[in-house]
């Protein structure tokens, strides 16, 4: 299994992750998969037996549950902590009826101690910002993180990096292949520029997938030029480049999908030439759609570490195969010809 490099400190870690939030956060039937997502982290740690070095990087976060997340894939850990490369975040704090951001000192480094409970580890491989408070400065929490790192509690510190919302929505919702999203991160940019001054940033996790491309345009470039990794999170469209979702089938209230402006039954008919043209090229080399959409991910860089979210066991072992998929310069030639995704990414 190839491995992949992150960070000055040169983290290694299998090509492809496993991002746990469908587990227990945000897809519908998430709360109800205990046993069953304990088996697909078991089957996926096997399918990526040969990634040596740091494992497989499992990324979660206190609030996907909240804490449930966490919990599970700590009765994983327990048994095959050397597998496993561990990333959790901490910055956000789930109440009865917001989300609000925590970056006081004394907090995160009280969330890192129940995090490392949870996960019934004595170390934390990347330990992330998942948001910045507003109210404090982020150079204040960035501190304590490293703080954590001196401790010896947490091996390297990330950021996750929040798009901002497109300023301008060309008709009707254009985004895509990077113009209508550039300036995307350049407020996650400045925010990375100060934290860099305080202790050094091993990666940064942001949205990037064939059909949310914008992190390529700056955000790429500064990590590569300072060899910082990039976790791909939602490296799969929320599910729709796999050409398993269909238009108009709807989510329960509870899946961020049915809030989300590209999985109304007009956008996702819209984007069906997208997935056509992926599963064009998986057809080619008798892979998935979603196969072809993480190797696409894995051949932007090789700073660049995909974390596809899967709860389901066969997912998440899919997934993993995408490690030796190969792109040609034709598929990604074909791939970067695809017309843009119509939507909104938020
Ligand atoms: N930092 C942040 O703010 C942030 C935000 C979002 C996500 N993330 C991270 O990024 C990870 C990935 O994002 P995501 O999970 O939202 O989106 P994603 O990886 O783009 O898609 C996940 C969805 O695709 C489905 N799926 C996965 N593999 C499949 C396959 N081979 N065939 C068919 N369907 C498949 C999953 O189904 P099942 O669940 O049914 O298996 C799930 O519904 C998360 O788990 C999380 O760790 C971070």
């Amino acid at each position: 299994m190839e491995r992949r490099t992150i960070g000055a400190g040169a983290l290694e870690v299998g090509a492809v992750g496993l991002g746990c939030m469908p587990m227990s956060w945000a897809y519908t039937g998430s709360r109800q998969r205990g046993d069953a997502s304990v088996r697909t982290l078991h089957a996926a740690l096997d399918a990526m037996g040969g990634a040596g070095g740091g494992g497989m990087l499992l990324d979660t976060a206190d609030m996907y549950g909240p804490f449930t997340n966490e919990l599970l894939i700590g009765r994983v850990l327990k048994e095959r902590r050397g597998e496993a490369f561990v990333s959790t975040k901490c910055g956000l704090l789930v109440g009865e009826q917001h989300i609000v951001a925590n970056g006081r000192p004394g907090y995160v480094k009280r969330a890192c101690d129940a995090s490392l409970r949870r996960l019934q580890t004595d170390t934390i491989d990347l330990y992330q910002l998942h948001r910045a408070d507003p109210e404090i400065p982020v150079e204040e929490t960035w501190g304590a993180m490293g703080e954590l790192v001196a401790a010896g509690k947490v091996r390297a510190l990330g950021l996750c990096a929040v798009g901002a919302r497109a300023h301008r929505r060309p008709a009707p919702g254009r985004t895509g292949q990077g113009r209508a999203g550039s300036g995307r991160y350049d407020a996650t940019i400045r925010q990375l520029e100060r934290v860099q001054q305080v202790f050094p940033v091993s990666a940064v996790q942001a949205e990037l997938s064939v059909w949310s491309p914008e992190a390529l345009d700056t955000l790429l470039p500064w990590c590569v030029a300072r060899g910082v990794g990039l976790l791909a999170a939602m490296p799969l469209g929320n599910g729709f480049l796999t050409g398993t979702l269909k238009p108009g089938q709807g989510f329960e209230p509870d899946d961020l999908r049915a809030r989300h402006p590209r999985f109304t039954a007009e956008m996702m008919a819209a984007n069906q030439p997208l997935l056509v043209g992926l599963r064009r090229v998986a057809e080619r080399h008798g892979a998935t759609p979603a196969q072809a959409a993480l190797a696409w991910v894995l051949a932007q860089g090789r700073h660049v570490v995909p974390i596809p979210g899967a709860k389901r066991e066969r997912w998440a072992v899919e997934n993993a195969g995408a490690a030796a998929l190969r792109l040609t310069e034709r598929d990604l030639a074909e791939i970067a010809a695809l017309p843009p995704a119509l939507g909104s990414w938020d």
